[in-house]
């Protein structure tokens, strides 16, 4: 394989990947989870960047919230064990804390999608003279709909009013300086700089405190796309002061198909009454929202921005999984992945290439836990024969092979067994 990072440190044969499971400080966090059988009871499951493993606390804490409804029902709302009303406040701390904001920043509610639009609303305001959207070529798909939708809904035209950053010509990845060079030459006709926090097909990581930086000092707002940075990468959004960030919390995160989105709001919007925005009832300030009456009045902060009560199933499952990330620490999640992405990287490097290669930049601050494998031939079915033995990234049209080792539950030996198989498999 081509284009690898000379890792030291790293040894080829199994009894290393045993005895760096050995000595790993969350080696128990992988107990706490629940595996697919995969063949044969066997699996290697490298797709946590898709869709999170479930937490096996994820069962019980669900049963309870059902208890509550089928002993409770409506009264449940106030007087179960943890009352429905204030219950996504319970994930609150626990979501800020990951995400490096204040709790008034940040709330759960609605999916990535919806909140990305919702945002829009209140933070894509375009003028004549400042209209454009910046995102990145091959922005994931939705980003690009939801964006574009936006363009258009304000009565102005994608072809003038996206930006979209585009790697240098032979290269996979976008250049930082590039970006530096974009919002320096064109910062004054940006509305919006909207940018993954890690593109979903590279892996590559964006440096989000300079974008922030660069972006608000040309007046142009910042959002990020965080769906496969957060539980990821550690954030800091309070201090590198974006406009706005949305997530998912169905892939690091853990919190279950479908799981109820993330939603970002910095501090200094936490009382712009005056920006426009979607409402709902259930960003309504709450000490009269059950007053019925007719006038929207916000909350402060991002609870402002919620619109309808929430999916207590579906936030029940998230807290058992935020719970998990606590004890581990986001600090030590992200040494042991910038090791076992190196470690799987080094493997692959020696292991037979058939023209692949890896697109996922280099250097550990450029990247995540994913790492993507550009497969020029076969590749969906080369994917194909490795899930059904056991063995699980994912495909991503036309040629890229996603996989990523989740340090919360994978382990050195997972990415040995991996990079077995997916030599025999290529070779
Ligand atoms: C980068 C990115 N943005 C947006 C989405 C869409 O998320 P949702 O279906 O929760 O709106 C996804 C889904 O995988 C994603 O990976």
């Amino acid at each position: 394989m081509t284009g690898l990072n000379p890792e030291s440190g790293f040894e080829p044969g199994e009894e290393f990947a045993l005895a760096m499971d050995a000595r790993d400080p969350l080696k128990e966090f992988r107990r706490r989870f629940v595996f697919p059988k995969g063949a044969n009871g066997d699996c290697v499951y490298l797709c946590g960047h898709s869709l999170g493993l479930q937490p096996k606390t994820a069962a019980a804490c669900v049963e309870r919230e059902l208890t509550a409804w089928a002993e409770l029902a409506v009264e449940a709302h106030f007087k179960a064990e943890n009352p429905w009303m204030p219950y996504h406040r319970l994930l609150t701390e626990l979501m800020a804390e990951l995400v490096g904001a204040k709790p008034l920043e940040v709330v759960v509610m609605n999916s990535l999608t919806v909140n990305l639009h919702l945002m829009m609303v209140s933070f894509y305001r375009p003028t004549a003279r400042r209209h454009k959207i910046v995102v990145e070529r091959g922005a994931f798909p939705s980003d690009q709909y939801a964006v574009k939708s936006q363009i258009c809904f304000h009565g102005f035209d994608p072809a003038a009013s996206l930006i979209e950053l585009t790697p240098r010509e032979g290269e996979d990845c976008i250049r930082e300086e590039d970006i530096a060079s974009l919002i320096g030459r064109a910062g004054d006709e940006i509305a919006l700089i909207l940018l993954g926090g890690v593109n979903y097909a590279t892996g590559q990581a964006f440096d989000m405190e300079s974008i922030s930086r660069l972006g608000r000092e040309r007046g142009c707002v910042v959002g990020f796309d965080l769906a496969h940075a957060a539980g990821n990468l550690i954030l800091k959004l309070h201090e590198w002061g974006p406009d706005f960030a949305v997530w998912c919390n169905y892939k690091y995160l853990n919190g279950g198909p479908g799981c109820i989105g993330g939603c970002f709001v910095h501090e200094r919007h936490a009382q712009a009454w005056g920006l426009p925005r979607f409402a709902g009832w259930w960003g309504h300030n709450e000490q009269s929202r059950f007053e019925m009456g007719p006038n929207f009045h916000p909350m402060s902060g991002a609870e402002g921005w919620q619109l309808s009560n929430p999916g207590i199933l579906s936030l029940a499952v998230l807290r058992a999984s935020l719970e998990i990330f606590r004890e581990a620490g986001m600090e030590r999640l992200r040494a042991k992945s910038i090791s076992l992405s190196g470690y799987l990287e080094y493997l692959l490097g020696r292991s037979s290439s058939h023209g692949s290669s890896i697109i996922t930049p280099r250097e550990s601050e450029g990247r995540g836990a994913q790492l993507s494998i550009r497969i020029p031939r076969d590749g969906r079915l080369l994917c194909n024969r490795l899930a059904a033995e056991g063995v699980f990234g994912d495909w991503r049209e036309p040629d890229t092979f996603r996989v990523a080792p989740v340090p919360l539950y994978n382990s050195y030996h997972d990415v040995f067994r991996f990079v077995q198989h997916f030599a025999a498999v290529i070779g």
